[in-house]
């Protein structure tokens, strides 16, 4: 069953947050697939619509699937950033945990486009302490790089189907033959009104989460 809101239904849950599931039965979790729309470009854009092969791009709000966008309206959620990431062939990207004010859970549903057999790895740090900050000049945010010899492998998906993941935990991409883009959507959570917790959003799709 779908969340099928009116305008009075915001209203009222907007003064009853816990409207939704329970949100302990997704604490422990790294990434949960979630059965949604494949496509988040919209047509006629794809991958091939930005400049090539850049590593790190902003994408415009206009170049996404709306579907994607009504359905995140209707769960309370809003896009912070929307970003493309592209990796070449057989690259082990930086262990790093991403950006967010004061916070160690930072939500994010991606889309993988390409990358066959590439994965999304989670680590545990020794002693959590991080390398080095790295600051984006794309979007100014700050992102703190760990040191692999320091990492053990907690968990890794392939993506195949588009996730909500944990971008607060150190955590890399590696790809095999093929190159890899990422379409990655940073939420923000209307009705706590700051970065969306991880276990909120898996509670918002519920609906959606595929076992
Ligand atoms: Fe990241």
């Amino acid at each position: 069953m779908r969340f099928e809101l009116t305008n009075n239904d915001f209203a009222d849950r907007a003064l009853r947050p816990l409207g939704y599931p329970d949100i302990n039965i997704f604490m422990n979790h790294l990434y949960l697939a979630l059965n949604i729309p494949n496509e988040i470009l919209r047509e006629p854009f794809t991958v091939h619509s930005f400049p090539t092969k850049r590593r790190h791009l902003l994408v415009p709000a206009i170049h996404l699937n709306f579907s994607i966008l009504s359905l995140l309206n209707n769960l309370d959620l809003n896009i912070l950033q929307a970003e493309l990431f592209y990796s070449e062939p057989n690259f082990f990207s930086d262990i790093h945990t991403d950006y967010a004010n004061n916070t160690n859970d930072i939500s994010k549903i991606n889309w993988l486009i390409y990358g066959e057999n590439s994965l999304l790895n989670w680590y545990d740090t020794s002693a959590n302490q991080h390398l080095r900050s790295i600051s984006s000049a794309i979007d100014g945010n700050i992102y703190k790089g760990y040191n692999l010899n320091e990492c053990t492998l907690i968990d890794s998906t392939d993506l195949c189907r588009p996730s909500l993941i944990q971008a607060g935990v150190p955590h890399n991409s590696v790809t095999r033959d093929e190159p890899r883009w990422s379409v990655s959507l940073t939420l923000f959570d209307r009705l706590t009104k700051q970065h969306a917790k991880f276990s909120d959003v898996a509670s918002r799709f519920s609906q959606y989460i595929i076992q």
